[in-house]
């Protein structure tokens, strides 16, 4: 099978012109203009935006959490990505406490294998760090190709570690060669405050947001820092969402420490008023919560000064059935917000568009930063011949409405009911085939490969 794309404008976190491409079987061979190489189905880009496939480095698909599962599983999950044009996810596999990360990888892989649509891969999230757990880190990395682990600072009895465990396990991770990832909010004060907000009969999701003030995420986002300077692992903090925690990171730096931020689209382009709309409110129920239109101004500033590196989403569906387990009680709604199809178009529309950021920041924060930083550029990540070929085409100009009687995730409610966007994914390849196109989706479930990473690399 051959495919050649012709007249397209390819855009990578560097470049921006117009050529061809020839891919044959799951790789780019050759790019160049007017390529002339007979191919099995010829696609004409013309007038279209050429991306590599979008990489999301923070789902949760089919996660048992607060009580439940969210909503997309391995397969509507992957598949709702590729019509946003994310083309590979990456997933985390929660140890339970107690049990060893080998039982949790085979649960997640129960779940997962011959299931997925796109590309994935796993962070191993680790909750429980002692001999026999540091005794598997390597393993993960070497054998696995696991190559980063996810810590908590919150979610106290179930997910959170305290920082001896910390320490040790950034000194296991740093010594085999993988990163560390984290929710970094103090648990401790959120705990303190989720208990004195129900005890003053506080129950509205509005209270979620009062819970987890910016200071709770600003003091564990340094004191994370702290850790991994003194440790030298390298430290990569998810869904960072506001001015606190941004500067704690900006402060790592005057010592030459990097510190790898991620945000998500949400903590861009949502703020914390949608809290005010009583129950509606638990839509947006997650952690961190949503902040300030001050925060979403220093998340852009972040964005091209360099200090946030990632555009993730934390795509973690519920439906409203299952946010009305918190109907009574904000502490009991299962936290989460679905956009894992909607982040590269959000991100065009409200980033590109708007003329907040170019187009080669937003192809660095949404495709190529998380390949390098996890460990799979540059076969994924970009548009060179030896790479995969996982390609976006992209209309520019399609001004389009996200509605959940439109969308591909499984989630009764969008996030983002009724935004009007300018720009649209046409078509989507994934290693070689053609995934999406006019919004019909032509692969099946087994098709998505996991992936294999390397070990990581302290700069980008
Ligand atoms: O609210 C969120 N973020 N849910 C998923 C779990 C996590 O903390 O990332
Ligand atoms: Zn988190
Ligand atoms: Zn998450």
């Amino acid at each position: 099978m051959s495919i050649l794309i012709k007249n397209g404008r390819i855009i990578t976190a560097t470049d921006n012109y117009l050529a061809d491409i020839f891919i044959e079987g799951e790789t780019i061979q050759a790019i160049g203009q007017h390529l002339n190489m007979q191919a099995s189905q010829v696609i004409d880009a013309d007038g279209m935006l050429v991306f590599p496939g979008g990489i999301d480095p923070h789902v949760h698909l089919d996660m048992p959490f607060m009580g439940t599962f969210s909503s997309d599983n391995y397969e509507t999950g992957t598949r709702a990505a590729l019509h946003g044009g994310t083309t590979m996810v990456i997933d985390f596999i929660l140890q339970k406490q107690g049990n060893s990360l080998r039982a949790a990888l085979e649960e997640w892989q129960g779940r997962s294998n011959n299931n997925c649509v796109g590309d994935y891969s796993f962070h191993m999230a680790v909750t429980d760090f002692n001999d026999n757990t540091k005794a598997e880190v390597r393993d993960m990395i070497e054998q696995e190709g696991i190559t980063s682990f996810k810590t908590f600072m919150a979610y106290k009895g179930a997910l959170m570690i305290d920082d001896r465990q910390m320490v040790g396990l950034m000194q296991e991770v740093k010594k085999h060669g993988g990163l560390i990832n984290v929710h970094a909010t103090n648990g401790d004060m959120i705990d303190f405050l989720v208990a004195k907000h129900k005890s003053e009969g506080k129950l509205a999701p509005l209270y979620h947001y009062l819970s987890q003030p910016e200071v709770t995420e600003a003091e564990a986002s340094g004191r994370f820092a702290d850790m991994a300077n003194y440790t030298g692992c390298p430290g990569y903090i998810v869904h960072l969402t506001c001015e606190g925690a941004l500067n704690a990171v900006r402060m790592a730096t005057r010592r030459n420490q990097k510190v790898f931020v991620e945000t998500c689209i949400q903590y861009l382009i949502l703020d914390a008023s949608l809290y005010e709309k009583n129950f509606e409110g638990a839509k947006w129920v997650m952690s961190p919560p949503l902040r300030q239109p001050k925060d979403q101004e220093t998340l852009w500033a972040g964005i091209n000064q360099g200090l946030v590196q990632v555009v993730a989403t934390d795509h973690c569906p519920f439906k409203w059935e299952q946010k009305l387990m918190g109907k009574d009680d904000f502490s009991k709604i299962p936290n989460g917000h679905p956009a894992i199809e909607n982040r590269m178009e959000l991100l065009y529309s409200e980033g590109v568009h708007k003329g907040r950021i170019s187009l080669n920041k937003y192809v660095e924060v949404a495709c190529t930063n998380p390949a390098k930083i996890f460990g799979m550029f540059p076969r994924k990540g970009t548009i060179a011949v030896g790479s995969d070929a996982d390609i976006v085409l992209f209309d520019p100009n399609k001004k389009h409405t996200l509605s959940a009687k439109t969308h591909h995730m499984n989630v009764d409610y969008s996030g983002y009911e009724g935004w009007e966007v300018t720009g649209k994914v046409e078509t989507v390849l994934l290693r070689g085939k053609v995934a999406i196109d006019k919004g019909e989706c032509k692969i099946e479930k087994g098709y998505g490969k996991f992936i294999k990473r390397n070990k990581v690399k302290q700069t980008i």
